[in-house]
């Protein structure tokens, strides 16, 4: 499937599904977070010392929940997705918080200096792995940022490809096919037409996207869940900063294998 076609058809669906991921998924602006069900940044401590006043650009934003975090400590945010109506959630949840954001419809392997200017801290949130190109969206956007700048990057984890089988006795573990081509997560609609895909990539892979953009990586996590099975279910929307029913439900798994890692670069110059 074409470069083309991949970007289209994302589209289509994160404008098709928008209004249910915003009902069934819950993202907190307490938090600078990282992906489902796991500790935001109060915990990891990633982000720059201080906010105010940096520039920040979030690569598909969704409800740019991170961003509206960004914009309350002072920074001056701009956040970018390929989905209109992904971003009238970003917009609705900006006018609530009272705080201004500017927001990009445009996909991510489309971004450019020229267009944007530079910026002191690019992050993205559990969303390059749905680029066709994720290699080159590092790449440029790594051109895109301020000597010392920050980039941070969640992403799915390539173990999280992998099949969950019953063991016996009450346990079950993790099957991997092929860890060095792990199996995008192709979804498709009744007609048996692709919708949308995301993919995974290997640790190494991953890493040296950084390195031969030039980057310093200074920190990469593979978290652990938050003891979800602690915390009330009311309270959970609350308490957890990336939460939905369904992510819940992966909560044993994630106790052993991580669903998410994070990559923390920097620029220097
Ligand atoms: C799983 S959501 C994550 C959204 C947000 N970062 C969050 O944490 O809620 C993935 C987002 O990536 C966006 N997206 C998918 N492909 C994209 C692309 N090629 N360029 C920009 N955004 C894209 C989708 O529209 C969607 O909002």
């Amino acid at each position: 499937m074409t470069s083309k076609k991949i970007i289209s058809n994302s589209r289509k669906y994160w404008n098709k599904i928008a209004i249910m991921y915003h009902d069934i998924v819950s993202i907190n602006y307490k938090e600078f977070h990282y992906g489902p069900i796991i500790p935001g940044d109060s915990e990891f401590k990633l982000l720059p010392n201080s906010l105010k006043n940096i520039h920040s650009l979030e690569l598909g934003c969704g409800g740019a929940q991170n961003s509206i975090f960004l914009a309350k400590q002072g920074a001056k945010c701009a956040a970018l997705d390929i989905s209109q109506s992904q971003l009238d959630f970003a917009a609705k949840y900006a006018k609530d918080e009272a705080v201004k954001i500017d927001l990009i419809c445009s996909p991510m392997e489309n971004i450019s200096e020229d267009k944007l200017g530079s910026f002191d801290l690019i992050h993205s949130s559990y969303a390059i792995s749905f680029s066709d190109n994720p290699k080159e969206v590092i790449k440029k956007s790594a051109t895109m940022l301020k000597d010392k700048g920050t980039m941070l990057i969640s992403t799915g984890h390539p173990l999280f490809s992998g099949e969950w089988i019953d063991l016996g006795d009450g346990e079950d573990g993790l099957f991997i096919k092929d860890y060095f081509n792990p199996t995008p997560d192709i979804r498709y609609d009744d007609k048996e037409n692709e919708t949308v895909r995301s993919t995974l990539y290997t640790l190494s892979e991953m890493t040296n996207w950084f390195l031969e953009a030039g980057l310093f990586i200074e920190k990469i996590i593979e978290p652990k869940p938050l003891k979800i099975d602690e915390i009330d279910k009311s309270l959970r929307k609350t308490l957890i900063p990336y939460s939905s029913n369904g992510w819940c439900d992966y909560y044993k798994q994630f106790s052993k294998i991580p669903g998410i890692v994070i990559f923390k670069a920097r620029k220097f110059n």
